[in-house]
C-alpha cells in the first residue's frame, strides 16, 4: 500500500492503494466514481475511457503509481448538471440502448473533438473505434458526434 494524491474532477484527493492498482478500480471501489465502467480490462474496449490531461486513457490499462501531477476528468466531471455539448448532442440523437458503453464514447468524443474540433465521418470512425458498442449505436454516436461538433464551433 502507499499514499497518492490525486486531482480527479477538479478535486484533490488521497488515496492509499497498491501502486499497481489500475485507476479504474481507485475510481470506482475507493471514490464512488462508478460513472466509468469495467468492461474487458485489456484496453480493448474502452468502456472506462477517461481523460488524463484531456486525453482520451483507458483507465483499466493505467496503474495509480503512473498518474503523478496529471489531471483525470471522469464522466461525473465533465459537466455539472450534464449539459456538456456533446452530452447534450447524445440526448438530441437519443444514442444509448443499454448505456453500458456510453460514458466511454462520450470521453472519447470529447478528446476528438478537443484535438480535432471539425473531424469528418472518417476522422470520427477512426477515433472512435476503439470504443466497443454491443447494442450497435455506432451511426447514432457519429450523428451525435457531428451536433456537438457543429455547437462547439458555433
Ligand atoms: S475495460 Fe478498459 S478498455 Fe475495456
Ligand atoms: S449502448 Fe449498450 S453497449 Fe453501447
Amino acid at each position: 500500500m502507499a499514499q497518492f494524491n490525486l486531482k480527479i474532477n477538479g478535486t484533490d484527493l488521497e488515496v492509499n492503494v497498491d501502486p499497481q492498482t489500475p485507476m479504474l478500480w481507485v475510481l470506482r471501489d475507493h471514490l464512488n466514481l462508478t460513472g466509468t465502467k469495467y468492461g474487458c480490462g485489456i484496453a480493448q474496449c474502452g468502456a472506462c475511457t477517461v481523460h488524463l490531461n484531456g486525453t482520451a486513457t483507458r483507465s483499466c490499462m493505467l496503474p495509480v503509481s503512473a498518474v503523478g501531477n496529471n489531471e483525470i476528468t471522469t464522466i461525473e466531471g465533465l459537466s455539472e448538471s450534464g449539459d456538456h455539448p456533446v452530452q447534450k448532442a447524445w440526448l438530441e440523437h437519443d444514442v444509448p440502448q443499454c448505456g453500458y458503453c456510453q460514458a466511454g464514447q462520450i470521453m472519447s468524443a470529447v478528446s476528438l473533438l478537443k484535438s480535432n474540433p471539425r473531424p469528418t465521418d472518417e476522422e470520427i470512425e477512426g477515433a472512435m473505434s476503439g470504443n466497443i458498442c454491443r447494442c450497435g449505436t455506432y451511426v447514432r454516436i457519429k450523428a451525435a458526434v457531428k451536433t456537438a461538433s457543429k455547437a462547439l464551433n458555433s
